[in-house]
């Protein structure tokens, strides 16, 4: 019985050290080679190649090692009766709520406006005000929820919106009620998951429902944002700005103009970070429930697609 990591693009060192501190005796295969893979029962997978996961015919979990799943479920080889589990860590929300908590700050202090005029020597004290943000949280799942209650707790605005009504100590619109949230908002946080139906979600024709201008932070995916509608946004006014960790294609290539646009902050794709000890822990529980039949509360409904 072997436990496999296919994640081409990440180091996977932490990964096998906490699995030898926490369960020396499953066997370990960083993959995706192994001459035995009828012996997989457990794949961790971070954008594994298309088709892959086919060779292991006793597979029972497959584990994201993000909190996204869009690489496992965009693959139609993945066979329909595995169980799929992705991380669901208290620890990654901390960080990619204080990420945000960061960005929206940063916009709030005009900091950005304070950097330009430290470049010039000049003393910028009475020019720049707090601005009165109204926070509209896109997506109040496991992550938005918990960046929505921080910013909540900071005394801020926040609005939330998802698919289904949810429980929350701030207004919140779910449903057909899309429009209704975006009209009021003037600081757009992204935090939904990639699908087919929040592809190219963050586009010209939705900036255009926001109250304007509006900021824009999007830690989700790239393929949610339409940059080049981003950049006509910004032109025309209707946003004031973007706090990207996400982009269409990455790396972000460098001919891109966001790069240089004065008012887009840039950094790749670090808004959440995965920390494997959490992960390990998760995996074991996750496939220990599988074993036992029991409820696993980590798995993602294939039809939502999170
Ligand atoms: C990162 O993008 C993740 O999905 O965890």
């Amino acid at each position: 019985m072997s436990f496999i990591i296919i994640a081409p693009p990440i180091p996977t060192e932490k990964w096998k050290k906490e699995f030898e501190l926490i369960a020396p005796e499953i066997s370990l295969i960083i993959g995706p080679e192994t001459d035995r893979p009828e012996d997989v029962v457990c794949a961790m997978v971070w954008k594994q190649e298309p088709g892959i996961l086919t060779q292991f015919k006793n597979l029972k979990l497959i584990f994201s090692m993000g909190a996204g799943v869009d690489h496992v479920l965009f693959d139609p080889s993945i066979p329909k009766h595995i169980p799929i589990c992705r991380v669901v860590d208290p620890q990654m929300a901390f960080s990619m709520s204080n990420y945000i908590t960061l960005a929206v700050l940063n916009h709030h202090r005009s900091f950005y406006d304070f950097q330009r005029a430290k470049e010039k020597k000049h003393w910028a004290q009475f020019e720049i005000v707090e601005r009165d943000l109204k926070i509209g949280v896109l997506g109040v799942g496991f992550l938005g929820m918990d960046v929505a209650k921080k910013l909540h707790a900071l005394e801020f605005s926040v609005l939330g919106y998802s698919n289904t009504p949810k429980e929350t100590p701030f207004p919140s619109y779910s449903g057909d009620e899309l429009d209704a949230f975006l009209s009021q908002i003037n600081v757009l946080i992204c935090v939904v998951p990639f699908t087919p139906k929040t592809k190219g979600l963050l586009n010209y024709s939705l900036f255009k429902k926001l109250a304007h201008p509006t900021y824009l932070i999007n830690v989700s995916r790239g393929s949610i944002q339409v940059e080049k509608d981003i950049l006509r946004a910004l032109d025309e006014g209707l946003l004031n700005g973007a706090f990207l960790d996400v982009f269409e294609q990455e790396p972000l290539p460098k001919e891109s103009p966001l790069w240089s646009h004065p008012e887009v902050q840039i950094t790749p794709h670090i808004a959440s970070l995965t920390f494997p000890k959490q992960s390990v822990y998760q995996v074991l529980d996750c496939f220990d429930r599988v074993k036992k039949g029991l409820p696993l509360p980590q798995e993602v409904d294939r039809k939502k697609m999170y």
